[in-house]
């Protein structure tokens, strides 16, 4: 069996927020066998997408954070996606990485999508909302996300917090970190197939 092996993609625009804090409680509980990389998209940020889908070839960085990103992705049995919810989605630097897959999917010798298909997505996201319902534009966009490249999806932890260390107060946000990554991971299915 292939050695697992996360990718925690954080999205917040400032260092150890509530969503690294509640993801680190999570990664936790990781077996120490499982490999874990961290990368921080405001340390290593990714320039605006261009979309060159239709006039010519998407060529495969080689170098800078867009290579490190894209090598770490391919690289990962699982994705975890830690965004903060900004205006009730995923934030604007975990949009920005989320588009350039629309450019790796047409990266010649890539195989981005075959690549990731079967392997596990997972979103962690805190929000100051204490309704966790507002964020269900965030869990869309990475089911619907997960279902279109054929992976699994392991759902999104949520936590509540506003200023960094909030989280840490949310004892049932601790307490589903916990059991978190232990939990099924469905191949993801867009709303209309389940309904
Ligand atoms: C640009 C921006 C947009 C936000 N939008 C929302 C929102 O739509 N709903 C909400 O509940 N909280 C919102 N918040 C609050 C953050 O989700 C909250 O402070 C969270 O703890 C930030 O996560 P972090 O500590 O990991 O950066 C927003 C914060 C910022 C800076």
């Amino acid at each position: 069996m292939t050695r697992r092996s996360f990718l925690f993609v954080l999205g917040s625009s400032r260092p150890d927020g509530n969503t690294e804090s509640l993801a680190r409680a999570a990664a936790e509980q990781l077996p120490s066998d499982v490999e874990q990389t961290w990368i921080s998209l405001a340390r290593h940020p990714l320039p605006d997408f261009e979309d060159q889908r239709h006039d010519s070839d998407h060529v495969r960085p080689t170098e800078g954070n867009t290579a490190l990103l894209l090598d770490a992705t391919l690289a990962a049995t699982d994705i975890v996606i830690a965004s903060p919810l900004y205006w009730y989605s995923v934030s604007a630097q975990t949009k920005r990485y989320l588009d350039h897959w629309s450019g790796w999917l047409r990266t010649p010798g890539l195989d981005f999508k075959a690549t990731l298909a079967g392997r596990t997505l997972w979103g962690v996201t805190a929000l100051a909302d204490d309704q966790p319902v507002v964020a269900d534009p965030l869990v869309g966009t990475l089911n619907n996300s997960a279902a279109y490249m054929g992976m699994f999806f392991g759902g999104v932890l949520l936590g509540n917090g506003s200023k960094p260390g909030d989280v840490l107060r949310d004892t049932e946000a601790l307490t589903r970190a916990k059991t978190f990554f232990a939990g099924e991971t469905p191949a993801a299915r867009f709303l209309y197939e389940t309904h």
